[in-house]
């Protein structure tokens, strides 16, 4: 997988060092938080007692070192590409080697000498900050029968693992023309899941062929509305403007947009992920109000992972997820972001959504191919098992 270095301002300002930093250990895994709140895991490579040098590797960024005095204050830190000749720890102060790291160096806020699974929203153990949400996209795939069938095999299996709906929302996300046969069996049936319908037209109503209001996915029962998906961006032509007025369209109709953003493999490829998913977001939730905000959902799907089976690593996923939650937070405010859940989504099996769901941001994941499957979607909806387990 291609991985991108990131490189921000120079800083020697002295940041507040973790109150028990001293305790950390090679392999330790602790959360940088960057100014703005912007936050990342590393790993604790090597750890000098005598220099008070912590070398730490950063998942997803390239290799990351700090130094700190006696008293814990930052010394110096730098980021360098992850190559494998970097992975030694830096010169030691003092000795005439200055840091092997590039001009751009970040300034970390503070470090946090926690664990990351005690950090994650998800937990076997705990209660959530935000319910999680597992959503399965069934894409073109699926008549009413078809539908119909599948719906009954994934609540079967969900009612066979006692599955707590209001712990963990389940959402499926059927084509249009099989929407109504899956309200009827949730609403017959008493079943604990909800539905949401894969796209929506900007507008209300009128001469718009083809297009499907927001008025008429709420009537049917819908709570969610996936808005931006990448199959719609890239076959639809489907510009940010087009997104941020669907998002607007989906508050108009009281339904919860998932608003989808992710970046292609030139641009991973290029390292700018960042920048360009943060962008598709700022022009989806132009003009939101806090409140929507805070409803909405945000699901981060790599496009070069959806699909192909090439799926991105627990710390791509928590590396965007991360900057989006910040963003929102510069956006609106700390709590607004706090409250908003972001998924992650492509190529999600049973066997690897435990893992990105014990990242820190990562609140649930959009299935697609998995959530044909009644019993791998099942599998991924209890994902608290296997953590457990
Ligand atoms: P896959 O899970 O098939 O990669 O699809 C992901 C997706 O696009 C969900 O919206």
């Amino acid at each position: 997988m291609v991985r991108s270095t990131r490189h921000t301002d120079i800083g020697d300002t002295q940041v507040p060092a973790p109150q028990d930093w001293t305790s950390l250990q090679p392999g330790d895994i602790v959360e940088v938080i960057e100014p703005g709140g912007y936050s990342y895991e590393a790993r604790i490579e090597s750890k000098t007692e005598q220099s008070d040098i912590l070398w730490i590797r950063s998942h997803g960024f390239g290799t990351r070192h700090l130094l700190h005095n006696q008293d814990g204050t930052r010394l110096q830190a730098g980021t360098t590409p992850d190559q494998p000749q970097n992975r030694n720890p830096p010169a030691l102060p003092g000795t005439g080697s200055s840091l092997p790291g590039p001009a751009g160096l970040s300034r970390p806020q503070a470090i946090t000498p926690t664990i990351w699974r005690k950090h994650m929203n998800t937990s076997a153990n705990s209660t959530f900050n935000r319910t999680p949400l597992i959503a399965g996209n069934w894409k073109m795939n699926m008549d009413h029968v078809q539908g119909s069938s599948l719906l009954q095999h994934l609540a079967e299996a969900l009612y066979e693992a006692k599955h707590d709906y209001a712990r963990v929302e389940v959402a499926v996300f059927p084509p249009f023309t099989t929407l109504s046969a899956v309200q009827t069996l949730i609403q017959d049936d008493g079943l604990g899941l909800v539905s949401g319908g894969q796209d929506l037209s900007p507008f209300d109503s009128g001469a718009y062929t083809g297009d499907v209001s927001g008025q008429f996915l709420a009537r049917l029962g819908c709570k969610y509305v996936l808005v931006g998906h990448s199959e719609r961006r890239t076959i639809h032509g489907e510009t940010d403007a087009t997104v941020n007025a669907k998002v607007k369209a989906t508050f108009r109709h009281t339904l919860t947009p998932v608003l989808c953003v992710g970046e292609g493999l030139d641009i991973r490829k290029a390292g700018t992920h960042i920048q360009h998913t943060l962008s598709q977001l700022r022009a989806g939730v132009d003009g939101l109000t806090s409140d929507q905000a805070a409803g909405l959902v945000v699901a981060y799907e790599p496009v070069w992972a959806i699909g192909t089976g090439e799926v991105a690593g627990p710390e791509d996923a928590q590396e965007m997820c991360g900057a989006i939650r910040a963003e929102l937070a510069g956006l609106f405010d700390a709590d607004v972001a706090s409250k908003t859940r972001l998924l992650y989504g492509g190529s999600v099996k049973a066997s690897n959504a435990p893992a990105m769901l014990q990242a820190a941001d990562v609140d649930g994941v959009l299935v697609g191919g998995a959530s044909l499957d009644a019993g791998e979607f099942a599998n991924i909806v209890g994902f608290e098992r296997q953590m457990a387990g």
